[in-house]
C-alpha cells in the first residue's frame, strides 16, 4: 500500500506535536504527579468527579513522545508516572487493565525489553481474564455482573497478549470467546455498535442491547464504535481470525460513512436534533488510530489506502478546528471531547483519552524521519 503524507499534513502534524509536548510539559510543572481525566472550562484541575480508569493516558502520551523525540526528559517522565500503576495489575475489581498497561507497561517494555515490564503485563492480562463469565461467554464490565461493554474490546488486548507471551491456551480462548460474543451481540448488521449488552446472570443468555453514555440502547454512540474498530484491528493483529477483520472493516465503514466530510462524528450517530450536531474529538482520535492499524492489516490495497488518507483527513480537521493553540488559557491539547454527556462531565472539554489517541495517529501517520 503507498502512504504518503503531503508536505503540508507534515509541517501541520510536526507542528501539532510540538504543542501537545507543550501542553503536557505545562501540565507536568503545574499540577506535578496528577493523573487528569478531563477538563473544566479547559482546566484539568476541578472538583468533578473523576475516576481512575484512565489514568494510563497521561504516562502513555508521554511514552509516545519519547519514542519520537528520543528525549531522556520524556523517558524520566514516563516511568514517573507509569511506575505508580504497577500494582493495579493485580485489581480485579476493573475492566480496564488493557487502558492503563498497553499506553505504559507495553510501551515501556518496547523500549527496554526488560523482562520484569512484561511479567507485569502478563499478570494484568491474567486479573482482566479472571473477569470472564462462563455462561454468557464475556469478559463483565466493571459497572455491574450482568453487562458487556463495548470499551472491553480495547481491554481484552492485553489478554491477547498474555497468552501470546506466556502461552497459555485458556488465556487464548476466553480472549478469543469474548471477542465473538461482542460481535454476536453488541455489533448490528450494519457495523455499528451497541455501547453495552445486559444479560441474564443465572441462564447466561443475552436479554438486550444498552448503554450508559450513548442516547439510547439501540443507537450507536461514535466513541463505542470507534472502541470497537480499534479493538477488533488490534484482536486480529494478536489472532488472525478473519471474523475479527470483517468487523472491525464493518465498524470503520459504519463510521466513516455517518461522519461528516471532515471526518468528525456527533457524540452518537443517533442522537437527537437538539445535540445532533455535538461533536466527540475523542471519537475521532480512536478511529484514525484504529484506521491507521486497520490499513497495515488489509489485502486489498485500495481499501488500505482508503482508511489511511480517511484517517489523515480526520487528523488534518482535528489539527485545524480542534487544536486548543489559539487559546492561552485551554490547558488540554484537542477541544471539542465528550466525556459522558447525561451527567454533563467533561462536555465540549478535552479528555485524556482523546490526547492520548491523537498523539498515537500523529505519529502513526507521520512517517519516521
Ligand atoms: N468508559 C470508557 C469511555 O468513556 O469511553
Amino acid at each position: 500500500m503507498i502512504q504518503f503524507v503531503l508536505e503540508t499534513d507534515r509541517e501541520l502534524f510536526e507542528e501539532a506535536l510540538r504543542f501537545a509536548q507543550h501542553q503536557v510539559r505545562k501540565l507536568i510543572d503545574e499540577h506535578p504527579d496528577f493523573y487528569p481525566m478531563y477538563t473544566q472550562d479547559g482546566r484539568w484541575k476541578h472538583d468533578g468527579p473523576m475516576s481512575n480508569w484512565a489514568d494510563g493516558f497521561l504516562p502513555g502520551v508521554m511514552w509516545l513522545f519519547h519514542t519520537r523525540t528520543k528525549d531522556p526528559y520524556w523517558m524520566d517522565q514516563a516511568v514517573r508516572y507509569s511506575t505508580p500503576l504497577e500494582h493495579r495489575k493485580q485489581n480485579g475489581e476493573a475492566h480496564d487493565l488493557g487502558f492503563l498497561f498497553l499506553p505504559t507497561y507495553y510501551r515501556w517494555h518496547q523500549v527496554t525489553r526488560d523482562p520484569k515490564l512484561k511479567d507485569v503485563l502478563i499478570q494484568a492480562g491474567r486479573t482482566e481474564a479472571r473477569r470472564f463469565h462462563e455462561k454468557g461467554q464475556y469478559l463483565q464490565s466493571s459497572a455491574s455482573e450482568n453487562l458487556i461493554s463495548i470499551d472491553i474490546m480495547m481491554n481484552v488486548v492485553i489478554i491477547l497478549y498474555a497468552a501470546r507471551e506466556s502461552g497459555d491456551r485458556r488465556l487464548r480462548d476466553v480472549a478469543l470467546r469474548h471477542c465473538l460474543t461482542t460481535r454476536r451481540f453488541l455489533i448490528r448488521g450494519d457495523g455499528s455498535a451497541a455501547h453495552e449488552g445486559i444479560f441474564d446472570l443465572e441462564t447466561g443468555e443475552f436479554l438486550r442491547q444498552s448503554t450508559q453514555q450513548g442516547y439510547r440502547g439501540d443507537s450507536c454512540w461514535s466513541r463505542g464504535l470507534a472502541w470497537a474498530l480499534y479493538g477488533f484491528s488490534a484482536s486480529y493483529e494478536y489472532r488472525h481470525d478473519p471474523r475479527f477483520l470483517e468487523t472491525a472493516e464493518a465498524c470503520a465503514d459504519y463510521f466513516i460513512t455517518h461522519s461528516s466530510g471532515d471526518g468528525i462524528p456527533p457524540w452518537d450517530f443517533n442522537a437527537p436534533p437538539e445535540n445532533r450536531q455535538l461533536p466527540d474529538t475523542s471519537a475521532a482520535a480512536v478511529a484514525a488510530a484504529g484506521l491507521l492499524r486497520l490499513c497495515r492489516l488489509l489485502h486489498d490495497p485500495v481499501k488500505g489506502h482508503f482508511y489511511w488518507s480517511t484517517a489523515v483527513q480526520i487528523l488534518r480537521t482535528l489539527c485545524e478546528k480542534y487544536l486548543a493553540k489559539k487559546d492561552k488559557k485551554w490547558e488540554g491539547i484537542l477541544k471539542g471531547g465528550v466525556y459522558h454527556l447525561h451527567k454533563e462531565l467533561g462536555v465540549d472539554e478535552s479528555v485524556i483519552w482523546g490526547e492520548y489517541f491523537f498523539v498515537e495517529a500523529l505519529e502513526q501517520a507521520l512517517p519516521q524521519l
